[in-house]
């Protein structure tokens, strides 16, 4: 009946982007998910709950941003870049978040975890010295069927003392060559 067999060939596209430090380039399909491609490309932490922008699982900061992949085309990522939950640890040493995460109980079945350590890490990033009101407001787009929310808040402003004590250990550049 349709003259080409073209007409049902997937249109695919080139998306060039950043995740995790690593440059790449997928083929995609032009309406397709950053969340759908991520996973694909086994970023399984970024997590598939709602798929409506209501639950924050599948959170990953663009360009230093957190936004929900469910809610944004993966096309829209081309020369961004993403961090996903897989690039927070750097050579295998946790990120204070994630450590404060753990040492206050913060993590039951981990499931919203990856996208609360996400919108924390921006939070830091922006704010190093916020205020539970402002955690609070960080996290408010994440849902949590365990731990009541209070546990992550606890956690965040235990990361936000623990990085800024670290920030004073290390030496500046200047003071060391000395
Ligand atoms: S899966 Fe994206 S916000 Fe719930
Ligand atoms: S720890 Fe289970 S949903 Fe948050």
């Amino acid at each position: 009946m349709f003259g080409s067999r073209g007409v049902f060939a997937m249109k695919t596209m080139e998306l060039h982007l950043t995740v995790n430090g690593q440059s790449l380039n997928w083929s995609i399909a032009p309406g397709e998910l950053l969340l759908d491609v991520l996973r694909r490309q086994g970023y399984f932490g970024v997590k598939r709950g709602c798929e409506k922008g209501e639950c924050g699982a599948c959170a990953v900061l663009v360009d230093g941003k957190p936004i929900n992949s469910c809610l944004m085309f993966a096309a829209q990522a081309e020369g961004r870049h993403v961090l996903t939950i897989e690039g927070v640890a750097i050579d295998g040493k946790l990120d204070p978040v994630q450590e404060a995460f753990l040492d206050h109980g913060a993590v039951q079945c981990g499931f919203c975890t990856p996208g609360m350590v996400i919108s924390a890490k921006a939070l830091l990033d922006r704010r190093p010295d916020p205020t539970e009101d402002e955690v609070r407001e960080a996290l408010a787009g994440h849902l949590c069927r365990c731990t009541g929310y209070l546990k992550p808040v606890e956690a965040v402003l235990a990361a936000a003392s623990k990085r800024k004590n670290r920030a004073r250990r290390v030496k500046p550049l200047t003071e060391v060559s000395r």
